[in-house]
Order: C-alpha cells, then structure tokens, then sequence
C-alpha cells in the first residue's frame, strides 16, 4: 500500500499509512558492529564536560557503550569500559589512585590505556594481569571539554579544532544538553533556516529576535566539509546573510541567537560550535562551546552562568519546563526529540526547503557506506591541526527597491557565500580580511 494512499480521494487514511519501514535506519544505529556504530566509531566525539571529571570517576555512554571516564591522581584522564575485567563490578565505584583506578571490588587496578597493573589478592606468581588487557579508549581534553576516540586504533583521524575556535581573544564555555532521541534528527536541526521561522518566531513567542520571523532565501551548497545553508532575509533596509556549517558527520556552526540584522557587520564568525554525540540510538548530547570574542559578542551578551551541564544560555534547548509551558511554546528539544525516540525517515515527506537535511543525510549514508565497504574516508584538510569552516553572519546596508526582491537576496547570498567558499584556502589569520576586501570590490559595502 503506497504511503499516500487516499491523498487524492478524501481523508480517513489512518489505516492505510505505511508501518515504520526505515530501509536507512541502520546508518543511525550507533552500536559496534552495526553500519552506523562502525562509521560513527571513526570520528573524535566531545563525551563529558572536565567539570564533570574531577575527584570522582563519572560513568557515562556513548555510542551504546558503558564506559567510566577519570582523571587519576596524577592528573591523566582515562576512559575504560565500565565493568571490571575481574567480575564486572562498575569502575564507577572505583578508587582513583596516583596511576590509574583501582575496583573497588578486589583492588585490580587499571592504567588508562587498560593495561592491569594490579590484582593484589591473587598469588605473586599469577599472570592474569599479562594475560588480559581491559578495554579502553584515548581521550583528551581541550576548552573544557573531554574528547574521546573509539573506534578501531588504526584508524584513527587527527584531532581537530575549527577556526572559529581559534579565533584572537576567544573564551570557549563549553556546554552539554542531553536530548532523548536519534543522534541525526538532532543534528540536522542544523540544515533547517526554515524552523527559526516558526517554531522561534511565528508559532508561539519570539525566541531569539523577531528577525528570525522573517522567511529568508535559503540557499545550500555541497562542500568538501559537509554542507552549508545561506538564510538570506530582508530586515527593513539591511540584508542579512546567516550562513550555517555542517561538518559530516555531528558538527554544527551557526551564529548568536541574538542575531537581529539590525547592524552593518561582515564575516562575523560563528557563536556555537557544537557536536551530536550519540548516548546509545535513542539518546543522544548536544556538546560544544559557546564562543565569546571581541568580533561574534563586543557588547558581551552571553549569560555565562547560564552556560554548563543542562543549561545554556538560549531558550527551549532543555526539557526542563513545565509540559504545559513546553506545549504552549515549544522549544528545539520539543520539536526534535518529538520527532519520535528515532525519526522514520520513510514516514517523512520532504519538501524543498528540506533540501539540506536531505544533502546532509546523503553525505552520512555515503560515509557508511565507505566504511562498511572498506573504502575508507576522505581525511580533512587541516592546517595546523585546524580546520577552516565557513559559517557566518553578514549585515550589509541594502535598502530596497522593488516589491519583490527575492532575486537580489538570493544574488547577495550567492556573492557572499561564493567570497566565503574562494577565501578557504587563505591563512587563518588573513581569511576575514580576505573576504571583507573581495566584498568591498563586489560593490555590496
Ligand atoms: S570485580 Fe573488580 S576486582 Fe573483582
Ligand atoms: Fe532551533
């Protein structure tokens, strides 16, 4: 029975609606062995915030997999699978010692790359400890935030860090959200300009600026990175030009949620940097920083103390409301996580303006496909370690001149987004610059 049946001949077709039928919801299973859970394994993810790893193991999963995360008493960081290698007991009711952490349960204990290095109530003459080796995973730590890689050894990709994180004066506050759903509908939030439109702006209050209420020209383009959406909107006499970054798989950049279009600025960097680590295939966090520099925030409006563990500092990304108060004004938790524990994409029906999401997901299904496959992934161009992103906003004072002028946004957004994608290959510290010069000579400021 076709999907739409009954959609040219009246109503009534609750019966006739296709069952859950995900042909592609293997690729967003995350546990290992599943296409998903192997192509998910190849990326550095964040898994926890330093704050929460400090005088006391913190427990936590990830892709499926119970895992405790340390910092020993001489200060190294350790992520090991949960259970004892003994008889199961949790490491998170271990005992951190100068090296490594001891179970609670017998003593053994473990080095942070799972080798045992203890089993203090076997004889002296036992090889257990040579004979096994404990899981366990490499992690690190940058801005506040711990990162761990688990997929196999050999395949490991360099860490990276994008330049929005390296920006001059930039303060990163690191911040985790937990969502009870899919990894992916969370993530492709970021191919979606159109839900700012209603659900931020039309359907209940305004969340962000009611310049959000705008409906933009939206515009998305293929890149060696992932994809990227230009918004364009008409904002009185200003055009403002928002431009979002995928980065496949879990990356996410997009400017302030203040951002108004009310004042002239060019190539203003990105506010978020976030990932969607998936918990395990229903659960997922939004984990990332919030970026505060003298060129994204120069009045300094981020609410720091708002910024952290289940709370940041911009509405609805929590479900920690009233559920009456979350009805009358939905926020992104509601929208998304209510997209069911996990989306059934082949109950969807796709419009145009979800040309984004469909790109973004095209990219996903081609790097399981890699991976399963034995093909492999294309590695990102770094330089130094950091990776050149494009998302930004852009102010330009354009006051109108005919009724409709869709077609000269679109032109703006193609110029200012075609000067972003020319400038990648310039120098970090030079790119702003570049594009600022390249805009000047356009004519558009
Ligand atoms: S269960 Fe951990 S040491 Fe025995
Ligand atoms: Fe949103």
């Amino acid at each position: 029975m076709a999907d739409n049946a009954g959609a040219q001949g009246g109503g009534f077709v609750g019966y006739h609606k296709a069952v859950e039928r995900s042909e592609d919801a293997e690729a967003r299973r995350v546990a290992r062995g599943t296409a998903g859970g192997e192509y998910m394994r190849r990326f550095w993810h964040p898994i926890a915030l330093s704050g929460q790893v400090r005088t006391l193991p913190k427990r936590v999963r990830i892709l499926g997999e119970d895992l405790v995360v340390f910092r020993d008493l001489g200060g190294r960081l350790g992520c090991l699978h949960l259970h004892c290698s003994h008889r199961g007991t949790s490491l998170e009711f271990g005992v951190l010692t100068e090296r490594g952490i001891s179970c609670c349960y017998h003593g053994w204990r473990y080095d942070i790359d799972g080798t045992i290095l203890d089993t203090p109530g076997e004889p002296a003459g036992s090889t257990i400890k040579v004979r096994v080796c404990h899981g366990a995973y490499p992690v690190r730590e940058h801005g506040g935030l711990i990162f761990g890689y688990f997929g196999a050894p050999e395949a490991m990709p360099p860490f990276f860090l994008t330049d929005a994180t390296v920006v001059p004066g930039n303060e990163l506050h690191p911040y985790l959200l937990t969502f009870d759903c899919n990894w992916l509908q969370a993530h492709e939030n970021s191919m979606d300009p159109i839900h700012s439109v209603f659900l931020h702006t039309r359907v209940s209050n305004v969340q962000f600026s009611q310049s959000f209420g705008a409906l933009p020209v939206v515009r998305y383009r293929q890149t060696e990175l992932g994809v990227i959406s230009t918004a364009v909107r008409r904002i009185g006499e200003n055009v403002w030009v928002r431009v979002n970054d995928d980065l496949t798989p879990n990356v996410a950049q997009f400017g302030p949620p203040w951002e108004d279009g009310s004042q002239e600025k060019l190539f203003v960097p990105p506010a978020i940097t976030r990932w969607i680590t998936p918990i395990d295939d229903t659960h997922c966090m939004t984990i990332g920083w919030r970026h505060c520099n003298p060129i994204v925030d120069p009045q300094r409006r981020i609410r720091t103390a708002e910024i952290g563990l289940e709370t940041v500092d911009f509405f609805g990304q929590t479900p920690h409301r009233p559920y009456e108060d979350r009805q009358r004004e939905p926020g992104d938790w509601d929208a998304q996580v209510s997209q069911r524990p996990m989306s059934i994409h082949a109950l969807e029906n796709l419009g145009t303006t979800d040309m984004g999401i469909a790109m973004l997901r095209k990219n996903i299904q081609q790097g399981v496909l890699a991976v399963k496959e034995g093909t492999g992934l294309k590695p990102l161009p770094l330089r130094d370690g950091v990776l050149s992103t494009y998302a930004h906003d852009t102010v330009l004072r354009l006051p109108q001149k005919t009724n409709d002028d869709t077609a000269v946004l679109a032109e703006v957004g193609d110029t200012v987004t075609g000067i972003t994608l020319d400038s990648w290959s310039a120098p970090h510290g030079e790119r702003r610059q570049y594009c600022i010069a390249r805009l000047r000579e356009s004519g558009l400021c």
